[in-house]
């Protein structure tokens, strides 16, 4: 009888959204609301996280949130890509454990394919399509030059530009490339989540991951220069708000998330037309 010849499926990458999280930082805007359903300019802040996704070519996303707000994101979101190809999940995080758990929660969703990781509250301007489509295993970071180091998680390279070290959060200077809130990982990141142990500030450290990686000469670093910018405080939000508008980073979206909010906007519209008579 002949053999099954040994067909392998090319690993996909699939996408995870971070967007739980407690957003003390901007209390009161978050007491009743997520951090990621705040506005950024003239949109809830997960629209940007999800286009650098879908721009890059990713079709399988998985959003993890935080169970009281499970139901908005779920109402923005759930049936927005119905019928365009993009495939949207949810996940509930019980309580923000660290960056980490996001593996651990999406192992189902991930299965042995690689993974994109994405901050629900970062917001890039560059385009990254070319480096998820050339990802094969390993994992890869990306980092950016700051003026506030001390705030990040920053990679020391080597004379020859290869990354030797990541330092969370250095007290004096190691280096001012900080690693920004996207990474790509193959599927052994699950296993390794699974086994870390929390810091002492009681959370799975996202920088553990990048160094089990970095040992084994499997982490890759790319650095680039479009904006980036983290949401997180009130400062940073307004500023966000501005550069998108100045940048014109709201008008330059996927096709696919721009037909899809044109369209459920205009659904919308019609309902509320219909409901006031
Ligand atoms: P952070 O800004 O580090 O944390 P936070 O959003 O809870 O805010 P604060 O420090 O003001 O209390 O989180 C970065 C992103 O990751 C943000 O989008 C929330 C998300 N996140 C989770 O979804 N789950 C988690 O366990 C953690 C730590 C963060």
């Amino acid at each position: 009888m002949a053999k099954t010849p040994n067909i392998r499926r090319k690993k996909e990458m699939k996408g995870i959204i971070l967007a739980g999280g407690s957003a003390t930082r901007l209390y009161p805007s978050t007491l009743v609301t997520s951090k990621q359903l705040l506005p950024v300019y003239d949109r809830p802040m997960i629209f940007y996280p999800l286009n650098t996704l879908i721009r890059a070519g990713i079709r399988d996303i998985l959003i993890i949130v935080a169970p009281e707000h499970s139901g908005d994101f779920m109402n923005l979101l759930g049936a927005l890509f119905f019928n365009r190809g993009v495939k949207i999940s949810f996940q509930v995080q019980q309580e923000p454990r660290g960056l980490p758990e996001a593996f651990i929660l999406g192992e189902n969703h991930i299965d042995d394919d690689n993974v994109a990781l994405i901050l629900g509250d970062n917001i890039f301007q560059d385009d990254f399509s070319s480096v998820v489509r050339d990802f094969r295993s390993g994992g890869q970071v990306f980092a950016t030059q700051v003026n506030d180091p001390e705030r990040f998680g920053v990679v020391k390279f080597d004379r020859q530009g290869k990354a030797n070290r990541i330092v969370e959060k250095p007290d004096s200077f190691v280096s001012d490339y900080a690693v920004t809130g996207l990474y790509l990982y193959d599927s052994r990141v699950v296993d390794v989540a699974k086994r870390l142990k929390p810091s002492r500030r009681g959370e799975l450290e996202i920088v553990d991951l990048h160094n089990w990686y970095l040992r084994r000469g499997e982490l890759k670093v790319k650095t680039f220069k479009g904006a980036w910018l983290d949401a997180g405080t009130h400062d940073a939000l307004l500023e966000a708000g501005n550069i998108v508008r100045q940048n014109k980073i709201n008008e330059n979206f996927d096709p696919i998330i721009v037909e899809a909010l044109a369209e459920y906007c205009e659904a919308h519209k019609r309902r509320m037309k219909r409901r006031l008579g």
